[in-house]
């Protein structure tokens, strides 16, 4: 379980994260809504380690995981795909995929996570000797969840997924994202600026505004209040 209590950041004199605090249970998917500059990518980036809170703790099984380096969060399970994708595009596909596999000991299990990326995503099974320089945008963003599902994180943490995504495509790895959720009891804080379709799949929403919680309560009791739909959720 994923516990984020009364955490602050600013960069600067711009806080963009005001005393937020929620968790995410084992098996569920959390949506993070809120406009643009709400504070969602920092959450999600603060929570992996690479921008450092001011106040507030991030605790995954009740360890304080807020003062630990990038790498050792990723080591404890947390995968996190940025927003704008970020896969090295000298490197080719499969060499892409196996940096997401190296944290796993068992060499059986890393080739068992290459087959899985394969296997899910057809496009990348075709271009596995090439550069990720040379994949679209879309098959970059695959490229980019795929090794993020190569740790076998327990915690994953999307940063607008759907950027760049044919609708069709998105429903393909939502689907299969569910379906470890369920499966491995994958906990997912999914980012999404189209909230309606982040609703439909999640279990629980947290919106945020100018930092700070504004909404928290199960996905489909936010998708009914309109009110909120209007102020917050544009649709
Ligand atoms: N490195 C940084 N230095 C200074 N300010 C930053 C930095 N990163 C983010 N901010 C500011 O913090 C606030 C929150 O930004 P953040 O990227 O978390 O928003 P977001 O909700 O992800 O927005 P978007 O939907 O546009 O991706 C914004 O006001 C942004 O300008
Ligand atoms: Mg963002």
């Amino acid at each position: 379980m994923l516990e984020i209590t009364n955490l602050t950041v600013a960069y600067g004199p711009i806080v963009a994260l005001d005393n937020v605090s929620f968790s995410v249970a084992d098996g569920s998917i959390t949506a993070v809504l809120g406009a643009n500059g709400a504070g969602k990518t920092t959450l999600v980036r603060t929570i992996s380690g690479l921008v450092r809170s001011r106040a507030g703790s991030v605790r995954l099984d009740g360890r304080d995981i807020s003062r630990l380096a990038p790498e050792a969060i990723a080591r404890l399970g947390i995968g996190h795909v940025p927003e704008g994708r970020g896969v090295l595009a000298e490197l080719t596909v499969e060499e892409n995929l196996r940096l997401g596999g190296l944290s796993r000991a068992d060499r059986a299990d890393r080739q068992a996570a290459l087959s899985e990326a394969y296997e899910l995503f057809m496009p990348l099974a075709q271009r596995r000797h090439l550069p990720a320089a040379t994949l679209s945008g879309g098959e970059r963003q695959m490229l980019s969840i795929a090794r993020a599902l190569a740790a076998r994180p327990r915690v994953l943490l999307l940063d607008e997924p759907s950027l760049g995504l044919a609708g069709r495509v998105l429903t393909q790895i939502m689907a299969r994202i569910k379906q470890l959720v369920e499966d491995r009891k994958l906990s997912v804080l999914l980012i999404e600026q189209n909230a309606r379709s982040a609703l439909s799949v999640a279990d629980d929403a947290v919106v945020l505004s100018l930092g700070r919680i504004v909404a928290h309560d199960r996905a489909q009791r936010l998708a009914s209040e309109e009110g909120l739909r209007h102020a917050y959720l544009g649709f």
